[in-house]
């Protein structure tokens, strides 16, 4: 090649880097980026995935491990739903919900199969948030109380109840005028970080038991809405005795328990979902997410018969357009085919191990990382200034008020230096790859970890 030519090459180069991408600047301008101030928002710009790989418009090549919104749990471009999404496109691609189809059963014998035993009727929508509006409104309707109880340390979605019932900061801003009558905030179960002293389990029994004060002091509580092991707000899991002791309140008091598993349902703790490490059988099930592994918006709300048998004489007032969408519906059986065939689900578990181990590994080579905690393919990194303080990189009023994050620094680090896509939520980063990840995947990752978390080490106070 002459020097003409290298040199124009070069120059075409720097053109591409320096050039505002259209796809970006239309997307910036003209659609709404989420959950931040628009300034400053500069997505990139992705052009294909596969396995749990992604690739942005350049051909630079990520490792998502994060499966994306913890909802990529079959990795990206499974043929098996693929397909199922283009024959069901042909076949028939929307009918109304008054009517029924072929897939619509399918799924709902299948669901059958996986869910925990008990939970028989399925109301099918679009997303996790809609799961649960939809779970609100059904324990409402069949109590006839209006008091969800929720927690702070909880997302439960971005709509009406929904926000109202979400203990962390998105709540906030659509307060006063958003603010939905009837939900009230219990302690977390949070092993790392407490207002309480004491040791964590005795911890997790009291913020139970206060959830039975609170039951009992404040009358007309329809349901307990939970996260059986909390997601984005940190990946906490309860000790051993919390859930059941929860399900023993809960019946006590005739109060529902809804358990949200939006984000660790399929597979991602373990098990097909995260109350069965604790054998409780919720009431009202919720979930979304991985249930058509992130190819289709598939959310589903599932009651007990008995939940169901109310609405035989009573009006069950709930519905969209979208609802039951046969293209939604079928992906979501391919996927949970997938979850079989591939032996996903105990995968996750042993991969899981794994990925805890060497995660805790990094705990001793980084003064900044304060906590490590997970089950299965489901890890939280908490990264503090001090661990005797204890104290936050970044908090809620710094994310309200658009701070740049030193998270959010260490995770461009790893997109651009490394190669590897991880997110991070105010002080922690989630670690929730494809449940096919590989050992050296994982070791790819948790080795662009290691040293990107040199930049919060020279921090540390
Ligand atoms: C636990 C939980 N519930 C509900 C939702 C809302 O789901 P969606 O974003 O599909 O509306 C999420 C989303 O992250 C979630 O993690």
């Amino acid at each position: 090649m002459d020097e003409v030519m290298i040199n124009r090459r070069f120059a075409d180069y720097l053109l591409l880097l320096t050039s505002e991408d259209p796809v970006v600047a239309l997307t910036t301008g003209h659609t709404f980026g989420t959950w931040k101030k628009q300034k400053g928002w500069n997505p990139l710009h992705i052009v294909d995935a596969e396995g749990c790989y992604f690739f942005d418009v350049n051909g630079k090549k990520y490792l998502d491990f994060s499966s994306q919104l913890m909802c990529s749990n079959l990795g990206h471009k499974n043929k098996a739903v693929i397909e199922a999404i283009c024959d069901q496109a042909r076949k028939l691609p929307y009918i109304s919900p008054a009517f029924t189809c072929d897939v619509r059963a399918e799924l709902t014998k299948l669901l059958l199969s996986v869910f925990p035993k008990g939970l028989e009727k399925f109301f099918y929508s679009t997303s996790g948030t809609e799961a649960n509006e939809a779970a609100i409104k059904i324990a409402r309707l069949y109590t006839g109380k209006y008091k969800i109880i929720s927690r702070y340390r909880s997302y439960h979605g971005s709509t009406g109840a929904s926000i109202a019932a979400t203990g962390d900061l998105r709540r906030l801003p659509i307060e006063p005028s958003g603010k939905v009558d009837g939900i009230i905030f219990a302690p977390d179960v949070d092993s790392y970080r407490s207002p309480f002293g004491v040791e964590f389990s005795e911890r997790a029994i009291a913020s139970a038991q206060y959830i039975d004060y609170m039951i009992r002091n404040e009358g007309n509580v329809a349901a307990i809405l939970f996260e059986p092991v909390v997601g984005t707000n940190g990946v906490l899991v309860p000790p051993k005795d919390y859930l059941p002791m929860l399900k023993e309140i809960a019946e006590k008091h005739g109060v529902l328990l809804i358990a949200d598993e939006v984000m660790s349902g399929w597979g991602r703790t373990g098990e097909w979902f995260a109350v069965n490490h604790w054998n409780v059988k919720p009431d009202i099930l919720t979930t979304a997410k991985g249930i058509t592994g992130a190819y289709a918006p598939l959310g589903v709300t599932a009651t007990t018969r008995e939940i169901a048998e109310y609405f035989e004489d009573h009006f069950f007032a709930h519905g969209h357009t979208y609802e039951a969408h046969p293209l939604t519906l079928a992906p979501a059986i391919a996927a949970i085919n997938e979850y079989k065939r591939l032996d996903l689900i105990n995968e996750a578990r042993r991969k899981g191990e794994y990925l805890g181990k060497r995660l805790n590994d990094l705990m001793e080579k980084h003064p900044s990382v304060g906590d490590v905690r997970g089950l299965g393919l489901f890890w939280a990194i908490e990264l503090v200034k001090n661990r005797k303080t204890k104290e936050p990189f970044y908090n809620s009023n710094d994310k309200l008020l658009g701070k740049p994050s030193l998270l959010g620094k260490i995770a461009q680090e790893m997109m651009v230096q490394r190669g590897v896509y991880i997110n991070d939520w105010l002080s922690h980063f989630i670690i929730a790859p494809p449940l096919i990840i590989t050992r050296d995947e994982i070791d790819e990752g948790v080795n662009a970890l290691d040293q990107s978390l040199k930049i919060a080490d020279r921090e540390v106070v």
